[in-house]
């Protein structure tokens, strides 16, 4: 059903949380095929550096998107190998065929690459200090794409959450409905993005990086690294509290310190990005946190 003409937008990663918004966000854009494991037009394992050179090289997409990764951050504590692979070594692949093919490579990071340990909000170019397992293979990521000299760009996001997946978001909603009592870390900060906003910013980015000939070039940011989340900043006490307001559950939320919650991996306490260089560079931001969460609790719940 593809269209001889339109772009053709390859996407890794399209039943993730971001994926499955950019699925739907992208589509103005180009011709869509979806490659990977679960449900995917084009089965794809991404540990398959063999299957990913013969799609690429088959299919010749105008443009690779990438929304996967190995998310389970805590997991990725005793699960080093697998993370790499599809965190950094994946990724450096797609790099290696972009540059090769002449392929646009649009990817995503997080704020995992940071420590945290600062109090004003991080810019692209403070160093990176990963402290997880995760924030260091998605940081190899980054700089296995970059090193590929591919035309490629890089959103770093945080705190990511939407009506599908596993998410902060989807995780208190049950909890609220299980629990009277519950007990939420208050001494680290981010800010809650909705999936949905920040797939439809990719797309309207994007929609300015496409050439006259019909496809897309990054021009001048080529090899940029940006911050893309909402507006505002919140620890994930406030995040539970607004969901608890905004839902119809009634749940007693005791704020609790990061030492009262052990994790396998470390968190960053202070994970805000400032996101000034993606407005300079290409006009695009997105609303306040709080705003996002309530167009995502009137989708969940106002459905008819
Ligand atoms: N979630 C957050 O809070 C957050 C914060 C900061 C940055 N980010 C970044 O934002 C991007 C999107 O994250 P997300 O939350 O949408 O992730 P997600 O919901 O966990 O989705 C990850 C996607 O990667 C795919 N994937 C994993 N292993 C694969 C493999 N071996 N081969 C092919 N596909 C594979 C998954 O496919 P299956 O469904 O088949 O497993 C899924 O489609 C990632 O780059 C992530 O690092 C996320």
């Amino acid at each position: 059903m593809n269209r001889p003409d339109a772009p053709l937008i390859l996407l890794f990663g399209h039943s993730g949380q971001l994926g499955w918004e950019l699925r739907r966000t992208l589509a103005t854009l180009g011709d869509i095929v979806t490659a990977g494991v679960d449900g995917a037009e084009r089965y794809l394992d991404l540990t398959d550096a063999h299957a990913l050179d013969v799609l690429v090289h088959e299919l010749r997409p105008t443009l690779m998107v990438n929304a996967t990764a190995y998310t389970a951050v805590d997991k990725a504590e005793s699960d080093e190998t697998l993370a790499y692979q599809i965190n950094a070594e994946a990724v450096g692949r797609m790099g290696k065929l972009g540059a090769e093919m002449d392929i646009p490579v649009l990817h995503f990071s997080t704020d995992y690459v940071f420590s945290g340990k600062s109090k004003h909000p991080w810019k692209e170019n403070d160093p990176p200090d990963p402290q997880s397992v995760y924030g260091k293979s998605k940081l190899a990521g980054e700089q296995a794409l970059l090193g590929s000299r591919a035309d490629s760009l890089i959103l770093r996001t945080a705190w990511v959450y939407g009506a599908r997946g596993s998410n902060f978001l989807l995780t208190m909603l049950r909890l609220f409905a299980e629990k009277k009592q519950l007990g939420v870390v208050d001494d680290q900060f981010g800010a809650p993005t909705w999936s949905r906003l920040l797939a439809e910013a990719t797309a309207q980015l994007l929609a300015q990086c496409k050439t006259p000939e019909g496809g897309f070039t990054f021009g001048v940011h080529h090899g940029q690294v940006f911050h893309l989340t909402a507006a505002g900043e919140a620890s994930w006490h406030e995040f539970a509290q607004a969901i608890l307001d905004m839902s119809k559950e009634e749940c007693v939320l005791d704020a609790i310190s990061t030492e009262q919650y052990p994790t396998p991996a470390a968190r960053p306490a202070y994970s805000v990005l400032d996101t000034g260089s993606l407005h300079e560079a290409f006009g695009v931001r997105l609303p306040h946190w709080r705003q996002g969460l309530a167009l995502c609790m009137e989708e969940l719940f106002d459905r008819q």
